[in-house]
């Protein structure tokens, strides 16, 4: 916390006690906090984590991520430029035993006059939980090797750390959000709520900026597994250049695995890692009633055990809450159609991007009107999850710094700044959030509190300051 924000804060806490009004008390915070307002520049061509790795024919650009709905499969991909080369990971428990091997399969795509490298993808099956795996891509000439380790088998008291970035691209801000995460944290994977590269944005959707950008993040991904949602910018629809299929780019390169939790496409599906239970939406994918996703998510969240995965998480790229005037309600229509579900079961929390700032919500719901009734406002309820925009990765486009005044009853802390969060889950009732500003030390976190499971423990936990 700033010193500003400590004295509101203190302030704040005053009025309270002395008006001894819950409503008073409701009264959300906007962060005094100003970064130096700057461009987010890209980072260029030759810059040195774009650099593709040595040796003939180098896999590159190698990134994991869950490859089942357990956490017992691992999805490794990555890319050949010269030749395709082989497709088979080779794997272990020991570093120098790679005595396992999985074949995978490789394939192309073009974009307008752009063709893409070899891009392999291959899923390795039948881990051990909570297990490190060394793995090597590539042929004996230039292999690479790395490592991750599995989550360990889920149950209700199994502690977990997830990071979370959105609409990260590859800015030098980018690169210093990367940095800020790896140096932070103890976590173990990312949930990624959308826009990935921002390639969209340069002349004919540069596919090239695809390659840059999945080289950037392999210091990082070739050893955790990051959980994708997909979001605006990966649409990728342009009738102007003949490409027509929309997601085109970034469904060859970057799989989930959808299938395993009986979705029928992509870019909506489901995945336990360890007390977490994560649910991903597509924001850019027909949701309407009686649509694939919308028959999907119905049958979905009956199936979720929380005396197993106590935690329910939704990820999706435009967030349902946001009092920025960017992309303002641009996530209503889902919301409408889905809120009531999150109140019925219980979501503990909803973290989305596409708003480039940050932004954490009260407890609040908002499924009472019903077109006459007048009752359109969201209130407090303890059934309802908190909602946080987290888009602040530091993409090209910078940041999102207008927001609509006065600040919304529901919305508990707000700041323009871009940097990432840490999801500390201790077990089934207790998990420690902290969002931490790129401007800040890895031990300084400009918004952090105690969330309480909604299932085991409902209390109200949105004014918790830690
Ligand atoms: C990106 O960040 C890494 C880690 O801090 C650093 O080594 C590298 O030089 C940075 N690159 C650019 C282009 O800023
Ligand atoms: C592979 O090596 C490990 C020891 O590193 C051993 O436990 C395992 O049984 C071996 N598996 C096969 C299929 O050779
Ligand atoms: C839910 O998970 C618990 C703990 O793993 C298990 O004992 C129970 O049988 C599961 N319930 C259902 C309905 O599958
Ligand atoms: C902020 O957004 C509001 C609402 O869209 C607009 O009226 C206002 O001009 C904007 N302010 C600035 C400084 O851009
Ligand atoms: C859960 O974790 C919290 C925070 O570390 C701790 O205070 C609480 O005692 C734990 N609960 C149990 C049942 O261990
Ligand atoms: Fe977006």
């Amino acid at each position: 916390m700033g010193l500003a924000n400590r004295i509101g804060a203190v302030a704040l806490a005053v009025a309270c006690a002395v008006l001894l009004l819950g409503v008073a008390c409701r009264a959300g915070q906007t962060s005094e906090y100003r970064r130096l307002l700057g461009q987010a520049i890209d980072m260029p061509l030759d810059a040195d984590v774009f650099r593709a790795p040595p040796g003939h024919n180098a896999p590159q650009q190698v990134h994991i991520t869950q490859g089942d709905h357990e956490g017992t499969a691992m999805i490794i991909p990555w890319v050949t430029t010269v030749e395709p080369g082989s497709s088979t990971v080779l794997y272990g428990t020991s570093e120098d035993n790679l005595n396992y091997s999985a074949k995978g399969k490789h394939s192309q795509y073009t974009f307008y006059k752009y063709t893409s490298g070899y891009i392999h993808h291959c899923t390795i099956k039948k881990l051990k939980f909570d297990t490190k795996y060394y793995y090597a891509v590539g042929t004996e000439e230039t292999l690479r090797k790395f490592w991750f380790r599995t989550p360990p088998k889920s149950g209700p008291d199994v502690p977990y750390t997830f990071g979370l970035i959105g609409d990260l691209g590859q800015s030098f801000d980018s690169n210093v959000t990367l940095a800020h995460y790896e140096s932070n944290s103890e976590a173990q994977a990312v949930l990624f709520v959308g826009d990935l590269t921002y390639a969209d944005n340069y002349p004919y959707h540069d596919n090239t900026r695809w390659d840059t950008w999945a080289r950037f993040v392999e210091r990082n991904l070739a050893y955790q597994p990051w959980i994708w949602t997909a979001g605006n910018h990966e649409i990728d629809f342009a009738p102007e250049l003949g490409e027509t299929k929309p997601f085109k780019p970034y469904s060859s390169r970057y799989h989930t695995p959808y299938k395993s939790s009986g979705s029928t496409a992509p870019y909506w599906y489901s995945i336990k890692r360890a007390s977490a239970y994560i649910i991903v939406l597509a924001s850019y994918s027909a949701y309407g009633k009686y649509t694939p996703q919308y028959k999907w998510l119905e049958s979905e969240f009956p199936k979720v055990n929380r005396s197993e995965t106590p935690w329910l998480i939704v990820l999706m790229h435009a967030p349902w809450y946001n009092s920025y005037n960017y992309h303002y309600m641009e996530g209503e229509s889902m919301r409408v159609m889905y809120e009531p579900w999150f109140v019925k079961y219980k979501v503990d929390l909803v973290f989305a991007g596409h708003v480039h700032a940050y932004e954490r919500t009260h407890r609040i719901s908002n499924v009472a009107y019903n077109i006459i009734n007048g009752l359109c406002s969201p209130i407090p309820d303890q059934s309802a999850p908190v909602y946080i925009t987290i888009g602040d990765g530091g993409n090209q486009e910078g940041l999102a710094t207008n927001m609509s005044e006065p600040q919304p009853s529901y919305s508990a802390f707000r700041e323009a700044s871009f940097g990432h969060a840490i999801l500390d889950i201790k077990n089934r009732t207790h998990a420690y959030y902290a969002w931490h500003r790129n401007q800040d030390g890895a031990a300084v976190a400009a918004d952090a509190l105690w969330f309480t499971n909604r299932y085991w423990m409902p209390t109200d936990d949105s004014f918790n300051d830690a």
